[in-house]
């Protein structure tokens, strides 16, 4: 059996994400691939029995790369077990996460996908006052920073959003559907 893992990122933290996702996956004992979706080939899917795919949100969208690799590798993933994440500033908030469910996970498997994902996951991002990415990545920190301030959260601290506990069960859950056994925990 062998997965592979793929994923877009403009700033590293759907990476890191992906590097924990394969991680886990590996330790349940899965041979394992991880491509930046920036260079894996249009046919690699064909040689995994799992594909999991995901990617951070700018405005709204996927990483070109990701988004390209699922609509590159539609006929193959249907015959596959696949699973999709992002990881996106929606996911920080309980008010926002019916909506970044629905917009970045739902509809994009809809559009995407032959058949349904057997797992999707919604996960948090990074806020560091001290990241440099580039200006529009400056400008939309500004309000980030503005919303923490508002809610007396100290903004000059690196929040990490990510519950890294919940991406290893969520990794952990696609492989136990891999060997089609049920999880111990
Ligand atoms: C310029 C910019 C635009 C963003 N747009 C959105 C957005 O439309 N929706 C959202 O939920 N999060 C948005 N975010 C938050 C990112 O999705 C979040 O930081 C994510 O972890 C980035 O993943 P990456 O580092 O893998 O690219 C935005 C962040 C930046 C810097």
């Amino acid at each position: 059996m062998k997965a592979l893992v793929v994923y877009g990122s403009r700033y590293g933290t759907a990476a890191e994400i992906a590097e924990e996702i394969a991680r886990v996956i590996k330790e349940e004992g899965i041979e394992v691939d991880l491509r930046d979706a920036k260079s894996v080939k249009d046919n690699d899917a064909s040689l995994y029995d799992l594909v999991v795919v995901g990617s951070g949100i700018k405005m709204g969208k996927w990483t070109k790369e990701s988004l390209k690799f699922l609509q590159k590798n539609k006929k193959s993933l249907a015959s596959k077990k696949v699973a999709i994440f992002v990881s996106c500033g929606s996911a920080n908030e309980e008010k926002s996460r019916p909506e970044g469910q629905e917009k970045y996970l739902d509809e994009v498997a809809q559009k995407n996908l032959m058949n349904p994902p057997i797992a999707t996951g919604l996960f948090g991002s990074v806020y560091d006052p001290e990241a440099k990415h580039g200006l529009m990545y400056n400008f939309t920190m500004r309000f980030v920073k503005k919303e923490l301030e508002e809610k007396g959260i100290d903004s000059t601290k690196r929040y990490d959003y990510r519950d890294w506990d919940e991406i290893r069960s969520w990794a952990r859950s696609l492989a136990y559907q891999l060997k089609n056994e049920e999880p111990t925990t």
